[in-house]
């Protein structure tokens, strides 16, 4: 891309813009961040996912083999553009990759939106732009409250713990939002664990995405103590001790929990582990 800008003869003063889904708008926006130290850049999110969540927020990178997003910049867009309807050509297994972080954002913020979700597949196609409207609301107004992840923002990152190293250790094979749904699950059932959460969310959640076709169990392939090792890679790891943002309640997230105890992980993977019945 660098190299295509210097041939386009993009100046200080350009404009770069990235129409796609979360990967275009990564990858653009990091070369914007990084191309002679920053042009300005838009993005047009087609995704359901870059819609709700990677196209807010001005973060931008890419990944390295050994973990996600340990390259990249802060470099906020000059506009973000949505336009819900051309989700219509998106294929459905990645609308229902999207809908993984907008059941988040319900979960985060917005039982609304949670008991929307939970209203199964009829209803969530039936109020597709509230439902995009009503996640994009909620990122926005955690963003906002701490640009630069400097502590609330860190919310946002429930499921991701689990769920980048799922991406990781399985190749790819799940999505980004296929990882974050089974993520979710196995830090939920982590906070009902640690006493945090009560007793009965970590289902509630579940049926919420098996209703929407989406994955949350731990595919069987994937071994749990490579899970574990992986999740220490991650840049939001905090010397040894990993860190996670646990659900207290609906609409209620804790950033920054300390799980020390590395058997409780193990066993909380291995009940959500597939078990082909
Ligand atoms: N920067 C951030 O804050 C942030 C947050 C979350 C995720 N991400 C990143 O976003 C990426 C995932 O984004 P994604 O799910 O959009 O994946 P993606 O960009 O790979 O898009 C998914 C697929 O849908 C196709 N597509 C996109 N829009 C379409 C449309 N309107 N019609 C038909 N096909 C369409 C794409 O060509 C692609 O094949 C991951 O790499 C993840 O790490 C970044």
């Amino acid at each position: 891309l660098w190299q295509e800008f210097l041939q386009a003869k993009l100046e200080r003063g350009s404009t770069v813009i990235a129409l796609g889904g979360g990967v275009v708008g990564d990858l653009a926006g990091f070369a914007a961040a990084t191309y002679l130290r920053g042009v300005p850049w838009i993005v047009v999110p087609t995704s359901l996912l870059a819609m709700v969540d990677s196209s807010l927020g001005g973060k931008t990178g890419i990944d390295l083999p050994q973990g996600k997003n340990l390259v990249g910049a802060f470099h906020p867009p000059r506009l973000v553009w949505v336009d819900p309807q051309v989700l219509d050509t998106l294929p459905e297994v990645e609308f229902q990759s999207g809908l993984a972080e907008v059941v988040k954002a319900g979960i985060i913020d917005d039982p609304h939106l949670f008991s929307l979700c939970a209203q199964g597949w009829e209803t969530v196609n039936q109020q597709r732009d509230q439902l995009v409207n009503r996640a994009i609301a909620v990122k926005i107004g955690v963003i906002e409250s701490d640009p630069y992840e400097k502590g609330r923002r860190a919310i946002l990152n429930l499921g991701h713990t689990i769920g980048h190293a799922l991406e990781l250790v399985s190749h790819f094979r799940l999505s980004h939002g296929q990882a974050v749904a089974i993520g979710m699950v196995v830090e939920t059932y982590l906070a009902e664990g640690i006493g945090l959460a009560q007793t009965g969310l970590a289902e509630r959640i579940e049926n919420v995405l098996k209703n929407l076709g989406l994955p949350w169990q731990v595919p069987d392939d994937l071994e749990i103590d490579f899970i574990i090792e992986t999740m220490h890679f991650d840049k939001k790891r905090h010397r040894d001790s990993l860190r996670f943002a646990l659900p207290v309640q609906l609409g209620e997230i804790k950033q920054g929990v300390q799980v020390d105890d590395k058997q409780l992980l193990v066993d909380v993977l291995r009940t959500c582990r597939y078990s082909p019945k």
